[in-house]
């Protein structure tokens, strides 16, 4: 029998993640990569000292119910913890922690390759060479929006929206944001950005807008209905943090009546679902959730989670903990 604790992971990870994890614990690895159902879900958590899941994990209250008390850990692999009831969680006395700060650069590049793929008609054009019916150069074709000078809204200012500022900057972007709490002068200085505590207000005024906020509770459809429909017809929205943040249905009737000018989306409500208006909407660039999907930002997320569980063995405080 091993001493070392018992880690289950839901996911194939990168191999050098794998290798180490399989050094240092005694690791069940996900052979089949197929994200784990319910009932595997709840056979993980009665048999795991410490459960590395990712985002394709729902772990609620019945899933958490199953657990054993020998579970004392999870090492979520990922930022956002939406999938997670975290109360529940906190009240069984289990530690949570995840990976921030290493998937923040190729988020905010996802963010401006929308910002540029949607307005610029880069799909569009990509499609239309590869359909081999380009007709050659014309003074009004696949003409699409300048970037340059436009106002770009970001919603969560965090470290995130901060990293899409500095890039937006350099594209000649004018920068507004919401945020549950405003940022300290000299970052707003060095941002040249405008702070909109109400977020009714500054929608309407945006070409652009970003959506870099967490997924909770409070941010559930923050982008209803009525906020989408007060945007103008010539605006964009980018989403790569979370579905839920925007009511998707809303969103897509909107695209499909021409109601605003296009969307650059990452993320879905009912993931890998992606709702029928959407898919057919116009003028939308539709990837799947890809933000951090870099070698780089993968294995730094998994040296995290390591991290994290080797502190965690040895009596401190991990270091991402949140609960
Ligand atoms: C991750 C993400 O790939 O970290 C996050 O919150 O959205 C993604 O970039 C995913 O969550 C991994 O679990």
């Amino acid at each position: 029998m091993s001493n070392k604790p018992y880690v289950i992971v839901t996911r194939k990870l990168p191999e050098l993640i794998e290798t180490r994890m399989m050094e240092l614990f005694n690791t069940t690895l996900s052979i089949n990569d197929k994200p784990m159902d319910t009932d595997e879900l709840k056979e993980a958590v009665s048999k795991a000292d410490i459960l590395v899941p990712t985002v394709t994990d729902k772990i609620d209250k019945e899933i958490l119910d199953c657990a054993s008390d020998n579970l004392k850990l999870i090492a979520n692999f990922g930022n956002g913890m939406d999938h997670i009831d975290t109360d529940c969680v906190r009240k069984k006395k289990i530690t949570i922690t995840n990976t921030p700060g290493v998937l923040t650069e190729d988020t905010a590049d996802m963010v401006m390759s929308l910002l540029l793929a949607v307005p610029r008609k880069i799909i569009e054009g990509e499609k239309l060479i590869r359909a081999g019916t380009w007709q050659g150069w014309s003074p009004t074709h696949m003409m699409g929006s300048r970037i340059w000078g436009k106002r770009l809204g970001i919603i969560g200012m965090g470290s995130i929206g901060q990293a899409v500022a500095r890039r937006a900057k350099g594209f000649g972007l004018h920068i507004h944001y919401h945020n549950r709490n405003r940022l300290p002068n000299v970052v707003e200085e060095a941002h040249e950005a405008t702070y909109w505590e109400d977020l009714d207000q500054m929608i309407p005024k945006m070409d652009i807008i970003s959506v870099n906020c967490p997924s909770t509770t409070e941010t559930y459809h923050l982008l209803s209905k009525e906020r989408l429909e007060s945007l103008q017809s010539h605006s964009y929205i980018i989403n790569t943090s979370r579905g839920k943040v925007i009511d998707e249905n809303a969103l897509a009737g909107l695209l499909k009546n021409g109601k605003i000018a296009g969307a650059g989306l990452d993320v879905f409500e009912r993931e890998p679902s992606v709702s029928k208006d959407l898919l057919n909407s116009p003028n939308t660039v539709l990837l799947p959730h890809m933000g951090s999907a870099t070698f780089e930002a993968r294995i730094e997320m998994g040296e995290k989670v390591i991290v994290n569980i080797q502190t965690f063995i040895n009596g401190h405080k991990p270091p991402d903990r949140i609960i």
